[in-house]
């Protein structure tokens, strides 16, 4: 089939190498010339381990421009995944989603479209989409005759990361929309992964219990939903752990025990029960965010929702409370950092815990210095005001320092040769922020090893 991705971000460019390598026909459009050069030339311009190898295998299926004129003609299915910032209060700025939803409307040609939205946006915004594409398509002089289109929603639910595997093996395709044939074009783009009829990249193993992804098949405000409440669901999975963490160590229970036992019961799971500095990154904040607001204009308000936020924004609080109980007097004292991305094996620092952290810290007088194996040249770019805390040498934020804080569970901290650095600091103070390291083994090398739950 013939497919349009609009935005070539994380989200867009996912989908759109992803459907090249199933055999799709695709041509990926941003408006940024230089984004567009580095993908032609085969260079990808987000940090995600496999898709460079993605680019490659999909290449002869797959073409970059700038121009919507060249990308939408023929399309079947249209993706529009561009970004949508938070405005001053907090809502998320509709303006390029706008602007790219009337460029759509303006190249329409085909006898039936279906433009999904892919931009994390509101519950409700599939209908403001289709009225702008039918207002900007109306307006068109050059209009031309039998052109059909409707507005679906494809919720993704990529990690990031993960964003492949998590493409190319879901646990379920959801696809909404209230006009039938939509759902059926959705189908059919789809079925190479709902039947896993492909060969799987070289560089990606099928996990083994992959035989059919379940497609839920549904209108456009469910699926609209499903996000959401997946997301804040996980949301405040974490939250709990977390909760429950801070019970655990006032009782003297060990949370990552707890966990296990917890996980462990198939109605539970085991997965996003890991306690520690709590969540970040472009979604969690975001969606459960927009879903309050969302209640609020039904005069609903949505407690536990706020109280998984509330409680995500208190870890953080409490990672710097244990650095205080343990030091006493935080001003002066000199506190390293390790992880600044919000999670492991990506670059980015959307509501990364670490930010709040250090800003905490050098509010309170603390000298900081902060490490990441990857997303040091972002942050750079991103936290100007932190920048010159950075360093990109362990030897130089484990000397003298009072104490380290493992923020982000990368596997070169985890793998980390500590008995090298012990000797380093002036206070072998270890905050394991994420539950990761084994706190006898820390302890046995010299370290005072603190959890920040649990
Ligand atoms: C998330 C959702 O998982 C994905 O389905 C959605 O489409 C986008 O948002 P992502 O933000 O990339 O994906 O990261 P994810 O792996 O879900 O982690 C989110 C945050 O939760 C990270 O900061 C992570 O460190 C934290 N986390 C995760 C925990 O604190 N504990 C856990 O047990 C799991």
């Amino acid at each position: 089939m013939k497919v349009c991705v609009v935005g070539t971000g994380y989200v867009g460019l996912t989908t759109g190498v992803s459907l090249a390598f199933l055999g799709h026909e695709v041509t990926c459009v941003d408006l940024d010339q230089a984004k567009v050069d580095m993908l032609r030339a085969g260079k990808c311009p987000i940090y995600e381990p496999g898709m460079e190898d993605l680019l490659a295998e999909a290449s002869p299926n797959l073409t970059f421009t700038t121009s919507y004129a060249d990308a939408i003609p023929g399309s079947d299915v249209v993706f529009v995944a561009v970004q949508t910032p938070s405005a001053a209060d907090g809502s998320p700025d509709l303006r390029y989603l706008r602007s790219a939803a009337e460029s759509v409307a303006h190249s329409l040609d085909h006898d039936f479209t279906v433009v999904v939205n892919k931009s994390t946006v509101p519950i409700g915004s599939g209908n403001w989409v289709d009225a702008i594409l039918r207002d900007s398509f109306a307006t068109r002089e050059d209009r031309p005759a039998g052109v059909e289109f409707a507005v679906a929603s494809n919720p993704e639910f990529l990690r990031e990361g993960n964003a492949i595997a998590d493409t190319l093996f879901p646990d379920r395709i959801v696809i909404g929309s209230d006009n039938p044939r939509s759902l059926e074009v959705l189908n059919r783009l789809y079925r190479p992964i709902i039947n896993q009829t492909f060969t799987a990249p070289t560089f990606l193993s099928r996990p083994e219990d992959t035989t059919a992804v379940p497609l839920v098949s549904t209108d456009l405000a469910s699926a609209e939903l499903i996000k959401y409440a997946a997301n804040a669901f996980l949301a405040l999975k974490i939250s709990y752990a977390n909760e429950i963490g801070q019970l655990a160590s006032k009782v003297g229970a060990d949370i990552t025990e707890v966990a296990r036992g917890m996980g462990l019961d198939q109605r539970i799971g085991s997965r996003f029960l890991q306690p520690g500095v709590g969540w970040g990154g472009s979604c969690f904040g975001k969606d459960t965010k927009a879903l309050i607001a969302t209640a609020a204009e039904y005069n609903l308000d949505m407690p536990i929702v706020t109280a998984a936020r509330d409680v995500n924004q208190r870890q953080r609080a409490i990672a710097v409370e244990k650095l205080q109980n343990e030091l006493r007097i935080l001003k002066g004292r000199k506190i390293g950092l390790l992880g600044l991305a919000f999670k492991p094996n990506t670059d980015d620092l959307r509501d990364a815990p670490a930010l709040d952290i250090a800003n905490s810290l050098l509010s309170r007088g603390a000298r900081v210095k902060l490490h990441d194996p990857i997303a040091g040249e972002r942050f750079r770019k991103e936290q100007p005001e932190l920048a010159p805390y950075l360093t990109g040498s362990l030897d130089e934020l484990f000397a003298d320092c009072d104490a380290v804080v493992l923020v982000t569970e990368w596997a070169q901290y985890l793998e980390l040769d500590w008995s090298k650095f012990v000797g380093l600091m002036r206070n072998p103070l270890v905050l394991d922020g994420r539950h990761v390291l084994d706190g006898d083994r820390m302890r046995r090398l010299g370290y005072k090893y603190v959890a920040v739950a649990g």
